[in-house]
């Protein structure tokens, strides 16, 4: 076993509810805490001087720390697109120069200059291209990412990707959850229509999913230039008959989406920066997850996800970066979420639950996300007395440790 402390905070992000506001007074504090781990899951956590004096007689390993640390459970990026390959700064440039995301789309930037980039790359280049990005994430506090295909839209090449996420997994010691997202646009080289396309990769590509063991979970990009609402309904009909879970990117520009992930029941609504008051109302009566994407804002220059007015009428909002090369290409969610939480006007405890707790149940993860007995003992530590430090530096401030299922995975003073 070993005991990890003292820590003049642990927030363990526990007793919390599953939706709706959550005022900071509602946010456990340890004060002078320890945890002990066994294996990869916590064990006990408690005042640090106690357990010692509990741990005293066995043959624990002690993790003693020097100074003010604070501890959260490890944060979970729960929509992340980091297998690709090539660069959209030149988008960027137009974008910034006037043009939208959908012109660029439709003049061949977009999505499908992404998809052609990626599908020249080989399995193992995509694969060093998610190491290197996820070690970021972990440095920054990150130890469950959740990664997307979507850049290949045809049955191997999204077979290339979801191999590639499956052997950086192996390499990594963060943890990815990994989401086949083959109803990204519409292939442009896809001799058939769109229904045609879906009814290929549901007939071809699921089954695969499943027999191989690649994914658990399907995501669609419900919009106007990739698919609409009546096009996508057989496609998560066949995916939930699978015993998929699904998810949505929903209302990034247009309504539509959200409605048909509360339908089909999806795990989470991801986007959302258009949905308006009546989306808002059915969203939060419903037990979809509405996942803003500030990265995506930012990215966009467009308007942040309501997370406010989703909370205040109930539901639950989880946040993730977006990470990708063409809306988000800034990947850092403790940033992303620290200046979600200025403009939306949320509490510490609702951006913190954010990436911590609601974006583990945005992944149907009942392991992590909070610092219990039995979780994972995934850690977030900082070097500070105050865990409100943390979002007030607005990401600046970066873990000095990260641990991953019982082992430490990235020290600040060992970089
Ligand atoms: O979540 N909106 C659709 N998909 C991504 C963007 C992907 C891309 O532009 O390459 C998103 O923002
Ligand atoms: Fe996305």
């Amino acid at each position: 076993m070993k005991l990890i402390g003292p820590f003049k905070q642990i927030i363990p992000m526990t007793g919390l509810p599953t939706k709706g506001a959550i005022t900071d007074n509602q946010l456990e504090i340890v004060a002078d805490g320890g945890i002990l781990v066994e294996g990869d899951r916590i064990k006990t956590i408690g005042k640090f001087d106690d357990l010692v004096k509990v741990t005293s007689l066995n043959d624990t390993e002690i993790h003693e720390l020097k100074g003010d640390h604070t501890c959260l459970p490890g944060f979970i990026d729960a929509h992340t697109h980091i297998c690709f390959s090539g660069s959209r700064a030149n988008d960027y440039a137009m974008r910034n120069s006037g043009k939208t995301y959908m012109e660029i789309s439709k003049a061949g930037g977009g999505i499908w200059d992404t998809v052609t980039q990626t599908r020249k790359a080989s399995k193992e280049t995509l694969t060093k291209g998610i190491v290197k990005r996820a070690k970021r994430h972990l440095a920054n506090g990150v130890t469950t990412i959740e990664v997307k295909s979507g850049y290949g839209l045809s049955v191997t090449e999204e077979l290339k990707m979801l191999y590639a996420i499956k052997d950086a997994d192996e390499l990594l010691p963060v943890d990815l959850v990994p989401t086949c997202l083959a109803a990204h646009m519409v292939p442009r080289d896809f001799e058939g229509s769109p229904a045609e396309y879906l009814e290929q990769i549901t007939s071809e590509l699921f089954p695969l999913l499943k027999t191989e063991k690649l994914t658990n979970r399907i995501d669609a990009f419900i919009e106007e230039g990739a698919f609409y609402p009546l096009l996508i309904e057989p496609y998560f009909k066949k995916a939930k008959e699978l015993g998929f879970d699904i998810t949505v990117h929903a209302d990034q520009f247009s309504t539509g989406g959200s409605e048909v992930a509360i339908k089909y029941n999806a795990i989470s609504a991801d986007h959302l920066e258009a949905s308006t008051d009546i989306e808002i109302q059915h969203l939060a009566k419903s037990n979809v997850i509405a996942t803003a994407l500030p990265g995506a804002s930012i990215g966009l220059g467009c308007n942040f996800t309501p997370a406010r007015k989703i909370l205040d009428a109930g539901g639950a909002v989880a946040i993730a970066s977006d990470h990708n090369p063409g809306s988000a290409p800034m990947g850092d969610l403790l940033t992303q979420a620290a200046i979600l939480g200025t403009f939306q006007k949320l509490s510490n405890a609702e951006v913190l639950a954010g990436i911590t707790t609601r974006a583990a149940a945005a992944l149907n993860l009942t392991d992590r996300g909070r610092l219990s007995s039995g979780c994972l003992a995934d850690l977030s530590i900082f070097h500070t007395a105050d865990y409100k430090e943390i979002l007030y530096n607005q990401g600046n401030f970066k873990p000095c440790m990260v641990w991953k299922k019982g082992a430490l995975a990235y020290n600040k003073h060992k970089h």
